[in-house]
């Protein structure tokens, strides 16, 4: 029995659930979870399967729903909050590691534990350094996932199947001249799906780009930001200061029958409330078309059967394409900024 746990948005938890089980059963692997509402993660069982063997079978990035996960170690409750250092010693029974992590949900109580996290780090690290735990050639890394002071799960994750941000969580500041908070959507759509060497050729300015569903403008000064040429689709106003950058042309039309009129542009961004069915078709339309070479979109989700919904879309996506006879790269996140809705990333090959 191997013991996996896997952090979610809270509220999110049966959608991560339901997609851990159907990912792992797709390679063989049966097991159960637990969850309960709003705890921000999810507990996985995996019958008569040796520890960690979900890490090498499947990818976090495949993933929509997770953020981070781990392979239990040990569970530790009710621990002496005079010396909590030794029965983690004793768990982990010497086995290196390259480095340690303090992680706790991403929900209220999660934030109430944040501070003793930071603080225990110090000794931990020193416990840890001291016996000689801590060695650079280990490809593991150790997660204490803390629920309070006194109880906390021990794991694992490899550094080659992970997400190296903190909670698998990417902090991002608000830029102060963006126009409405949505950006940073986008900002985080660019971290987490184009590699950073990349982003010289694929955000690179004097691109074109078409933003449908566009105002006030976040997704678009985003793009202006990085020099690239818009055409704002949306009927509402656009942020003036954005305009006057001279990067961006507003055209009052519906997003749904705009077609672009120069050929040549590189990026489809798109944040209309609409079902995600219509959404997902129009964005194979235009790489079907080939009136883009790459598509950022937002999908709105339904409060339930989730993630039964995603898969029926990405269903589509294959058909549509297959049936086009077009090479594609999709994948989706549920990513920090987002809420009911997942960011997906459609690329023409
Ligand atoms: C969530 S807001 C977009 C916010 C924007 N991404 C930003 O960062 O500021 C959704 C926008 O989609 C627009 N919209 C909805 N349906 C549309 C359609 N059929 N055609 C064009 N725009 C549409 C709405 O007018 C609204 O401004």
């Amino acid at each position: 029995m191997a013991k996996y746990v896997l952090y979610c948005r809270a509220g999110f938890e049966n959608d991560c659930a339901a997609e851990i089980q159907t990912k792992a059963a797709e390679v063989e692997l049966y097991g159960f979870c637990r969850t309960k509402p709003d705890t921000g993660y999810v507990e996985f069982e995996i019958t008569g399967a040796s520890e960690g063997v979900l890490f090498a079978k499947l990818q976090l990035d495949s993933l929509i729903f997770c953020r981070q996960w781990f392979c239990v170690i040990d569970e530790l409750f009710a621990i002496d909050i005079a010396d909590r250092i030794s029965p983690i010693m004793q768990s982990l029974k010497g086995k290196p590691f390259s480095d340690f992590t303090v992680d706790y949900p991403d929900t209220n109580l999660g934030k109430e534990v944040s501070g003793f996290a930071k603080k225990f780090s110090v000794p931990l690290r020193n416990a840890l350094r001291k016996q000689n735990i801590l060695v650079t050639k280990s490809s593991e890394i150790l997660h204490l996932f803390v629920f309070d002071s006194q109880n906390m799960l021990l794991g694992w994750s490899p550094l080659n199947n992970r997400s190296e941000l903190h909670l698998g969580i990417k902090r991002l500041k608000f830029p102060s001249q963006a126009p409405s908070r949505s950006t940073l959507k986008l900002e985080e759509a660019f971290h987490h799906f184009i590699p950073a060497k990349e982003w010289d050729t694929r955000l690179s300015g004097g691109l074109l780009a078409v933003d449908l569903g566009a105002a006030p403008g976040g997704w678009t000064w985003q793009l202006v930001n990085r020099g690239m040429m818009v055409s704002a689709i949306d009927n509402g106003p656009m942020n003036e200061r954005l305009m006057d950058s001279g990067q961006v042309k507003h055209f009052k039309e519906d997003g749904f029958k705009f077609s672009p009129y120069k050929r040549n542009v590189y990026w489809l961004v798109c944040d209309m409330v609409e079902k995600p069915k219509k959404v997902s078709a129009l964005m194979v339309k235009w790489i079907i078309n080939g009136w883009c070479k790459e598509a950022i979109f937002n999908l709105k989700l339904p409060m339930k059967q989730r993630f039964q919904t995603v898969q029926e879309i990405i269903e589509d996506i294959e058909v549509s394409m297959y049936q086009a006879g077009k090479r594609y790269q999709f994948s989706a996140k549920h990513l920090y900024h987002d809420r009911e809705e997942i960011t997906c990333h459609l690329r023409a090959l």
